[in-house]
């Protein structure tokens, strides 16, 4: 149990005992500074406006009606009626040693479920650019922190692999097939490919028409068009594993399931719509007018689930997909990791599944938007040429670029180290860079600030940790081999014991908000803390007591295993020296 959750239980009885309604919560915080207390209960402010009580005796009350226990050390009403918290020593000291012993267990929930991510999803038809990475990166991380929580998690690639686009890239691909290549070498640049499918459909009316044929053959279910299909995107997933490789994410085949997955249930939703009367013919569509999401005059939101002609819509398939991720995955919450672009999209979609009962009601609908990825010049992320930045080629020059830092930084190691920590400490700078912005707002991507070695950075973190590994190398001792108990005495020992106790607290903040920025915070301050308690309490130096430097050394690899841990949860790699 957290400790906020101890001493919200704690103070509940005491507010109960003190005659105090139970809908009165006692709004436990952490405290802001050390004086103020470890942590304050706040909830007697609320409780005396509803018992029409003076707020400071009330807190007294509660005072006088708690039972301190171990846990607590001293207790003080302050201000308009807060209750400062001090926390007793050898409780931290114990509880802080269980946590060392099982971080991985102190983050376990009480209460699993079954948590659909859509993150990634990138068009298949083309090459995954920097408009993916976002989505990518953030997915993922909820996604490895809700699966360590012990949630059951299932990831949705919600890969773009249908259209009719395809039917010009498979005219394009029988064509180089025909000529002897293979799809790989064919798609070894799917950018040029989709460039120069789209440059022959211009220019030669057989092509274009053949293209058309194709769409429709397709959609029919002709057996060697999906064959080629199939082949296509094959090859293309391959890039786009390739990357996910690359940037240390989990993503696998196993995870997609494109938009063509729902194309036999379209039609049959399309009915179901129509016969809720939800959906109307509206000049030779079919459309859903949501008075729901009506703009300021009045006119509702126009979804159209089939188009003029007969073809389905974006929003057709995300509703099918969110019918079968309530039906069939049995999904408790879906978290969707999209663009803020898609915004209204996604309202509608969760509007109207809700509008034609597709999804229980207790499933928890949520898209976490972000902003796009900025240039320097404030413009969206380009290329000097003013083309699409290839997620390729960007992780390469990220790597490249840490891979010199390190060279500058340190030259005692060997060849194979530069490039692995050069690799490890760029992808994690894109990484974390990415995870700790607040995500609503567009951000700017700037290579040195994201590589700095200060400041709220992956190379901070990542450098912190291995400060701390190295201790252990200086004194001569393994991690493992250290025991006895953990003794505060310092206020530098508490505040990190403090620290990282609430860790587990941050966690399920994170997973409620799906908001990684309060997990990078929270690593950035737990190094802080851990540099100035380093800085104020000695360990290695001459005439520290013997349990004193093990009850240091102990605080020291809780914060390693910490920091390890709250990485990894982002998705970034650490490393033992550099
Ligand atoms: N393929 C889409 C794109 O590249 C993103 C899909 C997001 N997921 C969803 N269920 N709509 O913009």
């Amino acid at each position: 149990m957290t400790i906020r959750k101890h001493l919200a239980n704690l103070f509940h009885t005491a507010m109960q005992s003190a005659g105090i309604p139970e809908t009165c919560l006692p709004h436990i915080v952490p405290g802001k500074k050390a004086a103020f207390g470890d942590y304050q209960a706040n909830g007697a402010m609320a409780a005396a406006k509803v018992m029409g009580s003076q707020p400071r005796k009330l807190a007294q009350l509660i005072v006088d009606h708690l039972a301190p226990g171990d846990m607590i050390d001293t207790l003080e009403v302050a201000g308009p009626g807060f209750i400062n918290i001090h926390l007793n020593n050898g409780w931290l000291g114990e509880q802080i040693a269980a946590f060392r012993r099982q971080p991985e267990q102190a983050i376990k929930t009480t209460a699993p479920q079954t948590i659909v991510l859509d993150y990634s999803s990138p068009n298949l038809a083309k090459e995954m650019h920097v408009g993916h990475l976002r989505s990518t990166i953030i997915g993922d991380a909820l996604a490895r922190i809700l699966e360590k929580q012990g949630h059951h998690v299932i990831r949705q690639n919600h890969v773009g692999d249908w259209g009719t686009q395809f039917g010009m890239l498979l005219a394009e691909l029988e064509d180089h097939l025909k000529e002897g290549e293979t799809a790989s070498l064919a798609l070894s640049d799917l950018e040029a490919f989709y460039q120069q499918a789209k440059r022959h459909f211009d220019a030669s009316a057989d092509f274009a028409q053949k293209a058309r044929d194709y769409v429709v053959k397709l959609q029919s279910g002709d057996d060697r068009l999906l064959a080629l299909w199939a082949q296509f995107k094959a090859t293309s997933f391959a890039h786009s594993q390739a990357i996910y490789e690359q940037l240390n994410v989990t993503l696998t085949e196993r995870d997609v399931r494109g938009e063509s997955a729902y194309n036999d249930d379209l039609a049959t939703l399309v009915v179901r719509l129509k016969a809720q009367q939800l959906a109307v013919e509206d000049g030779g569509a079919t459309v859903v007018f949501l008075e729901e999401l009506a703009d300021k005059e009045g006119n509702p939101s126009p979804v159209i689930v089939r188009k003029q002609g007969g073809g389905f819509l974006y929003a057709t398939t995300d509703l099918a997909a969110i019918r079968y991720r309530n039906d069939v995955l049995q999904a408790d919450r879906i978290l969707y990791f999209i663009d803020a672009r898609q915004s209204l999209h996604m309202q509608q979609v969760f509007t109207l599944a809700r509008k034609a009962g597709l999804v229980k009601d207790t499933l928890s609908l949520e898209h976490h938007p972000f902003g796009t990825m900025m240039g320097g010049d404030g413009k969206p992320f380009k290329t000097r040429g003013g083309g699409t930045v290839k997620l390729a080629d960007l992780l390469a020059e990220a790597v490249a670029r840490a891979e010199t830092l390190v060279r500058q930084k340190n030259t005692g190691l060997t060849e194979d180290e530069y490039r692995e920590i050069g690799r490890k400490v760029g992808i994690g700078a894109i990484k974390y860079a990415d995870l700790a912005k607040t995500r609503t707002h567009d951000y700017v991507f700037d290579w040195n600030a994201m590589l700095s070695f200060e400041g709220n950075t992956a190379p901070y973190l990542q450098y912190a940790y291995t400060r701390i590994r190295s201790i252990f190398r200086k004194a001569g001792v393994s991690p493992e081999a250290m025991n006895g108990a953990i003794t505060l005495h310092h206020e530098d020992e508490k505040a990190i014991a403090i620290k990282l106790l609430q860790f587990p607290e941050v966690l399920e903040q994170v997973s409620v908000d799906a908001y990684p920025p309060q997990l990078c915070h929270y690593l950035y301050n737990l190094a802080s803390d851990f540099m100035r308690f380093y800085e104020n309490c000695p360990i290695l130096k001459e005439g520290v007591r013997q349990e004193e430097k093990t009850s240091r050394l102990q605080l020291c690899d809780a914060s390693a295993v910490t920091l390890k841990l709250g990485l990894e949860l982002l998705g970034i790699e650490t490393m033992e020296k550099m």
